[in-house]
């Protein structure tokens, strides 16, 4: 299986945005972590990050026909982003949402997500956790 991991804005800056809300590991932290998550499964993983949303709508475009589902942490896009979402049905890309923190317990403008309209699951609040939920969801055949 081939999982594409797409992180949006800000992201890259972990380690050193917030710590308070998403802790002291950087993003190369983060790369780790995924690749040996994905090792462990068994699963093939390529992960990019962006800050810019038609990057991230031209990344889902072209996920098409080259990777089996994508794992999206669309950071404040999930909130915002009509066009990503639009993105995902266009290509009837299989999404399983993923949050480092929970955003239904934030502010309220964090409760709504675009991408939970078109995801298959959403995994969020357990740090780099979240990311291994969805790879072990999606490499157990998406049924737990
Ligand atoms: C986030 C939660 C979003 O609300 C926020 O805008 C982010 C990060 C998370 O991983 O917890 O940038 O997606």
């Amino acid at each position: 299986m081939k999982v594409l991991v797409l992180n949006g804005p800000n992201l890259n800056l972990l380690g050193l945005r917030e710590p308070h809300l998403y802790g002291s590991a950087t993003y190369a932290d983060l790369e780790r972590f995924v690749a040996e998550t994905a090792r462990r499964l068994g699963v093939d993983v390529e992960m990019r990050q962006t800050n810019h949303e038609g990057t991230l709508v031209d990344w889902i475009q072209q996920a098409r026909g080259v990777f089996d589902a994508i794992v999206l942490n669309a950071a404040a896009y999930t909130h915002t982003s009509v066009a990503v979402l639009d993105a995902i049905k266009a290509v009837k890309a299989r999404v399983v949402e993923v949050h480092l923190t929970d955003p239904k317990t934030r502010e309220e403008f964090r409760r709504v997500s675009y991408v939970g309209m078109a995801a298959e699951r959403t995994f969020a609040g357990l740090g780099f956790g979240s990311y291994a939920a969805a790879l072990e969801h999606l490499a157990g055949g998406g049924t737990d």
